[in-house]
């Protein structure tokens, strides 16, 4: 089971028992590179082949050559033993490329396919996946699986194929001493997968515990201020002692499993000899096999081991291969948003915005409704202001008009159509939104407002930033409209940062524009420049807008006022005064307490900032 929260990546299972039908869906992969995994195979099978015919040579020179003191017909065989090493080296070589390639195609299609994946999830799979773990599974989990193709895989059959012809090469010269060397496999292997199992616990448990460590040791690092402030050092260092502890302890363990296993292979390995000399001695001795088979004999016996070593090492890769898979085919799975309806154009309607009596919860399973019976209309060209408490809705509302959420019960529609008949691409389309938190990519500020989109010209692009007033901070910046922006956007400030994305909603040119206004403070000049752009965009198409500035709220055609997620008031301005409810009071509490401030109205808690609307 994954876990949540912030130490959720570090704390995924790494393991997975073997599972066929994952198997067979990773192999599937392999499918476009028949060709590549066939000339793998082959160049495996020639060169665990190739490295295993020396000590078979050795046993020929012994018997047929020096014992009888045939010198000249050794060079032939010096010959053949170099002849196997190149083979063995270029065979090698041209494998490692070949399964290297096709690992990273491998992984470039994955990638990819999560990628494309990933762009047409529903929102609300961001909502409830943290982003560090969505990042894991394009990395870390891809990464892992590129291990599994390149060298697990590979190594196993690598491995399988020398152990086979390790056998095949002693079978070949004595079928008895061979059996008397693979006395010694079983008891190895065994031994191996109890002591690699048991290491490979010990140092599971060293890396969560590291995790642990970089965790507490980042977060105190960060927090150094408040550590100084509050002269914590001391008992940080004991909280650091208490961490460090089971650390150590599990790296002494996996040190403990390896200083076992390393001599005890060796130990195993001269058991091996032994049985070999004891056996193949007597059967020399006896003349039932040449001196130059149990020299053979005596070079394999010590090659058994390392094939059964990494066979069990690759079982560990494989099985975090399997867990990795699982979580990436878990996220391939993921349904992804609903394709929308046919409908690409507009029906002739007056009605640009209609509510239709809507309930809606972010989590189907939730108690309480975030919407409930929520019903407005906005007629085209007007404007309506969303006014409310923090979590009332309003943010909401703009998600169910983009759809980026189905609703439970009830109607949403834009220009007339239900927003399920529209195809979702031509809905978001036709409208423009200024999100709460500007997100802004990493590239200059044209692109930025253009977002891609090749055919807005950069003269389109200049004029929408005249007009909403963000021509004069961007004719300050050294390259102007080429001006690099920091990644997020750290290099400008949230003003400026929401007059662009005024100009990037206005580049597209929607019918209706969707304006989440920010609370943050900002200084009164940019202020200025936002309230004036802001009245004429309001003025010019249908526009709603969630507003915090009475002077955008004022300027309003109507106003909703939204309470605990239902309309609680509509009307205008001074309807809502003479009203005397709770805009009434919203606006004696924010306003007529606060005359000369920037005018902020429906925010409660103003020292809290807004959670960021589920769409950035
Ligand atoms: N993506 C989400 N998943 C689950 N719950 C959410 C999500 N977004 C918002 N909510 C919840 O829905 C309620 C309404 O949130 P919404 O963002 O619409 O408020 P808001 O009126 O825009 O507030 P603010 O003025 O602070 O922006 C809140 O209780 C919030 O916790
Ligand atoms: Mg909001």
């Amino acid at each position: 089971m994954s876990q949540s929260g912030s130490l959720g990546t570090e704390e995924e299972v790494e393991e997975r028992p073997v599972q066929l039908a994952l198997v067979s869906r990773l192999v599937g992969y392999l499918r476009h590179y028949k060709a590549r995994v066939a000339a793998s195979l082959c160049l495996i099978l020639i060169s665990a082949t190739a490295s295993q015919v020396g000590p078979r040579l050795t046993q020929i020179g012994v018997d047929e050559h020096i014992l009888i003191g045939d010198l000249d017909g050794l060079y032939g065989l010096i010959g053949l033993y170099f002849l196997s090493i190149i083979v063995q080296y270029v065979a090698q070589y041209g494998q490692t490329r070949v399964t290297e390639l096709t690992g990273q195609y491998v992984m470039r299609d994955l990638r990819r396919q999560i990628f494309m994946h990933l762009q047409r999830l529903p929102l609300q799979y961001f909502d409830r996946t943290p982003v560090g773990r969505t990042m894991t599974r394009t990395t870390n989990d891809v990464e892992a699986l590129n291990e599994f193709f390149t060298e697990g895989v590979v190594s196993v059959f690598m491995d399988l194929f020398t152990l086979v012809a390790i056998i095949a090469f002693m079978a070949d010269m004595d079928w008895h001493l061979t059996l008397a060397s693979c006395t010694m496999i079983p008891i190895l292997a065994l031994a191996t997968f109890y002591l690699q199992n048991r290491a490979m616990g010990a140092y599971r448990e060293l890396r969560r515990r590291l995790a642990r460590l970089n965790a507490y040791l980042q977060e105190n690092i960060t927090g150094m201020e408040v550590v100084q402030l509050f002269g914590r050092q001391r008992q940080n260092l004991a909280e650091f002692d208490d961490e460090h502890l089971p650390y150590r302890r599990a790296e002494d363990r996996e040190i403990h499993y390896y200083a076992i296993f390393f001599p005890f292979t060796e130990f195993m390995g001269t058991v091996g000899m032994a049985v070999v000399v004891w056996y193949g001695a007597s059967s020399v001795l006896e003349q039932r096999i040449d001196l130059g088979v149990l020299v053979a004999f005596l070079q394999y016996v010590r090659r058994f081991f390392r094939p059964i070593m990494d066979i069990s090492d690759r079982y560990a890769l494989l099985q975090s291969a399997m867990a990795a898979s699982e979580r990436i085919f878990e996220l391939l799975d993921h349904p992804t948003e609903a394709r929308g309806g046919q409908i690409n154009e507009a029906a002739e309607d007056e009605m640009a915005i209609e509510f239709d009596h809507v309930f809606f919860k972010y989590d189907p399973d939730g108690a309480d409704w975030i919407l409930e019976d929520v019903s407005f209309r906005v007629e085209s060209g007007h404007s309506l202001a969303l006014v409310g408490a923090t979590g009332s809705g309003k943010t909401t509302i703009v998600n169910l008009l983009c759809r980026f959420y189905e609703i439970q019960q009830g109607t949403v529609r834009v220009d007339g159509v239900d927003v399920r008949d529209w195809d979702l691409h031509a809905l978001r389309r036709r409208i423009g939104i200024v999100q709460q938190d500007v997100f802004l990519f990493t590239g200059n500020v044209a692109d930025n407002i253009r977002l891609g989109e090749k055919q807005i010209e950069t003269a389109q692009v200049e004029q929408v930033a005249r007009y909403v007033n963000a021509d004069g901070f961007v004719g300050r910046l050294p390259n102007g409209f080429n001006q690099q922006v920091a990644e997020g956007g750290a290099s400008l400030s949230s003003g400026q940062r929401q007059l662009l994305s005024f100009a990037r909603a206005l580049a597209f040119d929607p019918h209706i524009l969707v304006l989440d206004e920010a609370t943050s403070n900002i200084d009164t000049e940019t202020e200025q420049l936002i309230q004036d752009a802001m009245s004429r965009l309001m003025r010019e198409r249908t526009s709603v807008v969630i507003a915090h500035r009475l002077s955008t709220i004022r300027n309003a055609d109507q106003i909703l006022v939204l309470h605990h997620g239902r309309v609680r008031e509509e009307g205008r301005h001074d309807d809502l005064i003479r009203q005397d409810g709770i805009y009434a009071r919203l606006y004696r509490l924010h306003y007529g307490a606060n005359q000369n401030a920037a005018a902020e109205l429906g925010t409660t808690t103003p020292q809290a900032p807004p959670p960021p609307p589920a769409g950035s």
